[in-house]
């Protein structure tokens, strides 16, 4: 039977953009992007459970949510690669909060090696995360909702290729947003929409330290044409993702499910 999506036509905007009373999961919401939208989620009303591989890292940002006195905040560890694991945050969900309304698949990796040096298991490696990790978050999440959203941080490497030594990340990013087009369809009967957001570079603590992995200096010609502002002037913050993703998260986009919104700041135009 098809459920359709609400007709939330008459409600005023406040009431939109609210979380108040929906539960939410973060993946990889330990710092970087994913902190900032377990910020602006909590910030909404929702209740939020911060999952991390780096438990406390987690624990740490769950922590903070709570002292600041919105809605409840909870931590677990989550290797978005591990089905166990997967089932066990959603489970922990479900049991602590109450259900799931909200899943953003956001963990993610990108070491850069070149191509013609990158092992299969380096490959693999980078598809673990950040494919598989979005199908495996998105299906548990599915199997536990009635009704809601699955938000997948993809990226403007999932519309095209990019600097030299992402070839997986370039993959893996377009099969992440394949996967967003397909599960809507999938997902979709049951009320749950599933929508991509794709950031352009923003500097985290994670592409900063995989910059450095990569033996790039912070100042070399490569990183500094990646970090330069593109044409709205600046480089972007977090939360300048973590306001799309709430925009996805809320009833503001009710009517949207399958696409990946561009949160590029003109990269792509
Ligand atoms: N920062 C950017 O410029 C940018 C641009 C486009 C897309 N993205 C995407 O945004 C997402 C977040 O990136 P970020 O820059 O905040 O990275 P980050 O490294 O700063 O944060 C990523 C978090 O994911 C966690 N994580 C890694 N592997 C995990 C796993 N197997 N299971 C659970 N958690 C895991 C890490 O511990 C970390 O806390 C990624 O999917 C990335 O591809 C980032």
């Amino acid at each position: 039977m098809q459920i359709s999506v609400p007709d939330v036509s008459s409600k005023s905007l406040a009431e939109l953009v609210s979380l108040s009373g929906r539960r939410a999961v973060v993946t990889g919401a330990g710092r970087g992007l994913g902190r900032a939208v377990a910020e602006r989620l909590a910030e909404a009303g929702a209740d939020v459970l911060v999952a991390d591989i780096h438990d406390d890292l987690a624990t740490a940002v769950a922590e903070d949510l709570g002292a600041r006195g919105r809605g409840r905040a909870l931590a677990a560890r989550l290797d978005v690669t591990d089905t166990d694991s997967v089932v066990a945050a959603a489970d922990l969900a479900v049991r602590e909060l109450g259900g799931i309304d909200i899943w953003v698949n956001n963990a993610g990796v990108f070491p850069s090696v070149p191509a013609l040096e990158m092992s299969d298991q380096a490959f693999d490696e980078v598809f673990a995360v950040n494919t598989r990790g979005v199908f495996l978050g998105s299906r548990e999440a599915a199997r536990r909702m009635s009704g809601g959203v699955i938000v997948n941080v993809v990226s403007t490497a999932g519309f095209r290729g990019t600097a030299p030594g992402l070839a997986a990340y370039v993959g893996s990013k377009h099969a992440a947003r394949g996967l967003t087009r397909q599960l809507a369809l999938e997902f979709a009967p049951f009320g749950i929409r599933v929508l991509g957001v794709a950031p352009t570079f923003v500097p985290t603590e994670g592409n900063m330290a995989a910059a450095a992995a990569a033996g790039v200096p912070l100042d070399s010609e490569a990183l500094l044409s990646v970090m330069r502002p593109g044409p709205l002037g600046r480089l972007g913050v977090p939360d300048d993702i973590a306001r799309v993703v709430l925009f996805c998260a809320s009833d503001l986009s009710a009517f949207m499910t399958g696409s990946t919104l561009l949160a590029d700041a003109g990269e792509t135009a």
